[in-house]
Formats: structure tokens, C-alpha cells, sequence
């Protein structure tokens, strides 16, 4: 295994928070090859978003205007859209060097009394796991950002190395949401969003009074119900209150993030939902900020008891596991240290003591990557009661789609599949297997 060329104190540190369970089986004790695998071709988007599909640049858009599926038309397309969208063309003005523009994954699912069992495995282009994620860098005086996403522009013009974690998304609708069956996830998609068309800047989100209300600075996915137009503009925004009667009819929609760099270390995801914003569950999630706004220091550095060192160093990236988690490997940062220039330090800490409540549903979620692969293992709990939750439930029929950020990317930068039917004793493509 990879892993072992890492180095061994840091090594324990993330076996212990894994549960000792990376050499093992899996800790869901599902016996994974009596389950049936689907396998999904993931591609590349591009710029299609919800406006583009309805556009008179889309031939399909007559169609997609009265809620048809995407796969009338585009049924077995997902390779040759992948593999066109991904190159400049019309819907990718800054396309991304040596980007694939399909991923294959691999999914299982198995369910028992209690909960729900996901396993999910992709190849990743890179020879190493992509559990790194931005950092601040010493550069000498001051600690400044260091690695950005990769269709960011001081990556695309080499002022910055690309550094993002991998990341592995699932949306779920339990029928709650109107269109979500037939064209999934471009309900989602807006102009507006960050690297989409049209992007809102900061100062016109500020000047929105729904997302004054949201005290938020960017436009992230949303969808149609909560805007007031036909075209589902981002600063179209519905009142508080019939946005909050949406939500307690249930028209929103699950997203949870499987995060190698922030949240797999400590064996979860995080746990949020998509309705007037790309929202969180209440009791929020298992990483937070790293920096002091007022100082710009990190506010956690390593322990050098544990990790051998207080910092890392640009060559030690992909070499050695990058995570400072409160508890186990990280103690408060000491302006006092003798920082050389280049010395980094994560930009975001881990918590695994931070979700409570409803933002800690997914506290049972590995992911080991070996020769090349991710495997993922996702325990999720059956019949939550959380208003921010959609319960899956034995005898019901979901509809999911999924996304993987793979390569040191995030936005719109990820693979994406159309939507797919996943059945708990009951007729679906997916159908889960009863375990136990
Ligand atoms: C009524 C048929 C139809 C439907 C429904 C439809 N499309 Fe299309 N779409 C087309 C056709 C035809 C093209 C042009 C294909 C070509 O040029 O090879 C196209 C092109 C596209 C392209 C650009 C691909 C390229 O070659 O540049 C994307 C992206 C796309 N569709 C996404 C979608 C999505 C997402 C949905 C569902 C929300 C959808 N389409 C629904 C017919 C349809």
C-alpha cells in the first residue's frame, strides 16, 4: 500500500482517528461482493447550466423547457459529451490541461434495519490520493494562501501549484423536487455561480437582499422553486418565509460531500442540503477556517511530538498525509516558532468533535485509496427524523446523482452523472441489497 511511504507518526495518527480499519474490512461489515455493482459514466459539464439548457443554443432546450429527461436525448452520450466538454469549446472558455472528461464509478448499495450502505469506487488520475488541500505558506515575514483549485487563474497561468482535496458528492430527491428525476443536477447550476457565466460579484451579491438575509457573499447552487422568474435568475429571490414553506414541504435536496482532506481523516462526510443556497445541516461540519482573520496566522500548527515537525514543506506534499485534526495531531499555532520561508501550514483544521445533531449523520464514511482507486464506504442512517434531511426508508424509490472532484479541482471542475433510481425494497435501476 501507498501509505506506508508515509511517514509513521503521522501514519498512526490518522489510523487511530480512522479506526485502525484502512489494513481490515470495512467497518460496515457488509459482505461487498454479494452486492450487485452499477457502474456510472461520470462526465465532465462544462458550462451547461440550468439557463444553457433552456437556451436557443441548446437544440434540446423545447424539450428541457417542459421538464423532459436529458437522457431522451442523450441516452449512452455521457462519454462523447464528457470527452467534447472538457476541451475549449463553447461551454468552456478556460478548459484545464490534461483534465479527463469521464470518470467510471462504481457503485454498491445494501441496506439493513438500520441504515443505508454506499460503496463507491474511481480510478484517480493522479498516481496519489488527492488528500491535500490548500495551505498557508511563510514567506519569511508573513503567512500567505498557497495552492488553489485548478481552473482558478493563478493556477491556469502557473503562479500557483494546483492543490484541492478529491471529493465524492451524492443528491438525493425522494420525489420532493419537481424536474430533479429527468435532469438532475442542472436544476442545480446557475449562471451566477462561481466560475459560470455571468459570475455575481461580490458586491452585487452583497447588495441582494436574499443573500443579505443568508449573510453570504457568493451565488452556490440553488434551485428554480426559491426564484420568482421564468429563467430562475440568481438575484430573483423568493422571501424568507416562502423559501422556509418550500423546506418544510420538503422541496430540497440532499447533498453530502465525502472530503479526502476535511473530512475523511476524521471517517465522515459532511451533511448538507441544496434549496435557496448550498446549505449545511444544522450542527455543522467536521472542518473549520485555520486562519485568524484578524492576525492571518494559523491558528493551529502541528504537534512535533506526533508529527515531527511543526510545519510542512512543499516536497513533503503527496508524500506525507497533510490533515491537522484538533485532538490528535494539531496544537495552537506559536508566533514564537522560528518560521523559515516556505514552511506551510493547512488552511483548514478538522474537528472531529465539531458536527453535533443532524450535521453528524454521516460520522461512519471511509474512503482508503490503493493502487490507483479510491474505495469509499459510506454508512448512512435510515429514517432520520432531521428537517434538513431526507430520510431514506425501506419500500421507497430516490432518485440520485453523483459528482467527483478528481485533481485538485472544485466548482464546476468535477464529473457529474444524470440522475439514476436507487430502490430500497422496491423496483429501481439500483436496486439495494437487504444485508443482514
Ligand atoms: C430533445 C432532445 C434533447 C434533450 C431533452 C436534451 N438535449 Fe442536450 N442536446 C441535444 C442535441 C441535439 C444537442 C446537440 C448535439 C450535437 O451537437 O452533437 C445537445 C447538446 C447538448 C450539450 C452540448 C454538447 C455539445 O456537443 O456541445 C449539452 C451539455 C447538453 N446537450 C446537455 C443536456 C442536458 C443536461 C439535458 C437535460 C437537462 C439535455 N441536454 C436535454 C438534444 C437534447
Amino acid at each position: 500500500m501507498k501509505i506506508i511511504r508515509f511517514a509513521p507518526l503521522a501514519l498512526t495518527v490518522i489510523a487511530v482517528v480512522a479506526g485502525c480499519t484502512m489494513l481490515t474490512a470495512d467497518s460496515s461489515g457488509v459482505n461487498w461482493k454479494s452486492v450487485p455493482t452499477t457502474t456510472l459514466t461520470l462526465f465532465y459539464p462544462a458550462q451547461s447550466s440550468y439557463q444553457w439548457v433552456r437556451s436557443a443554443n441548446h437544440p434540446g432546450s423545447s424539450v428541457v423547457a417542459t421538464g423532459g429527461a436529458c437522457v431522451t436525448c442523450h441516452n449512452g452520450q455521457e462519454e462523447k459529451l464528457g470527452n467534447k466538454l472538457v476541451k475549449a469549446n463553447a461551454l468552456e472558455p478556460t478548459p484545464v490541461d490534461g483534465k479527463n472528461g469521464v470518470i467510471q464509478l462504481s457503485f454498491q448499495v445494501a441496506y439493513d434495519d438500520q441504515n443505508a450502505y454506499f460503496r463507491a469506487q474511481w480510478k484517480t488520475r493522479n498516481p496519489y490520493p488527492g488528500e491535500a488541500h490548500p495551505f498557508v505558506r511563510f514567506d519569511g515575514k508573513e503567512w500567505k494562501p498557497y495552492g488553489y483549485p485548478k481552473l482558478d487563474e493563478v493556477v491556469r497561468k502557473g503562479e500557483q501549484p494546483g492543490i484541492y482535496e478529491d471529493r465524492f458528492s451524492i443528491m438525493i430527491d425522494d420525489g420532493g423536487v419537481p424536474g430533479f428525476a429527468n435532469q438532475g443536477c442542472w436544476l442545480t447550476c446557475h449562471n451566477g455561480e462561481r466560475d459560470m457565466p455571468n459570475f455575481a460579484t461580490r458586491s452585487q451579491v452583497q447588495a441582494n437582499p436574499l443573500y443579505q438575509a443568508l449573510k453570504q457573499n457568493d451565488v452556490r447552487k440553488y434551485l428554480p422553486s426559491t426564484r420568482t422568474d421564468a429563467d430562475a435568475s440568481w438575484d430573483k429571490g423568493k422571501s424568507t418565509g416562502e423559501i422556509a414553506k418550500i423546506k418544510t414541504d420538503g422541496g430540497f435536496l440532499e447533498l453530502m460531500q465525502w472530503r479526502a482532506h476535511r473530512s475523511n481523516p476524521v471517517g465522515m462526510a459532511d451533511d448538507g442540503y441544496v434549496l435557496e443556497y448550498r446549505l449545511s445541516d444544522a450542527g455543522g461540519n467536521p472542518f473549520g477556517s485555520n486562519v485568524d482573520p484578524k492576525t492571518h496566522q494559523p491558528r493551529f500548527m502541528y504537534d512535533e511530538s506526533k508529527v515531527g515537525r511543526k510545519a510542512l514543506t512543499a516536497a513533503e506534499i503527496r508524500k506525507v498525509p497533510t490533515p491537522l485534526i484538533r485532538g490528535y495531531n494539531a496544537v495552537p499555532f506559536d508566533p514564537k516558532t522560528a518560521w523559515k520561508a516556505g514552511d506551510l501550514i493547512p488552511e483548514y483544521v478538522l474537528n472531529p468533535e465539531g458536527p453535533k445533531g443532524s450535521g453528524a449523520d454521516n460520522k461512519n464514511v471511509k474512503g482508503v485509496w490503493q493502487d490507483g482507486m479510491w474505495t469509499v464506504v459510506w454508512v448512512r442512517p435510515l429514517n432520520l427524523a432531521n428537517p434538513d434531511d431526507k430520510a431514506l426508508r425501506d419500500g421507497k424509490v430516490y432518485n440520485f446523482a453523483f459528482a467527483i472532484h478528481d485533481d485538485n479541482i472544485t466548482t464546476r471542475g468535477h464529473q457529474v452523472s444524470f440522475p439514476v433510481t436507487v430502490g430500497f425494497g422496491a423496483k429501481a435501476t439500483i436496486e439495494a441489497t437487504r444485508v443482514k
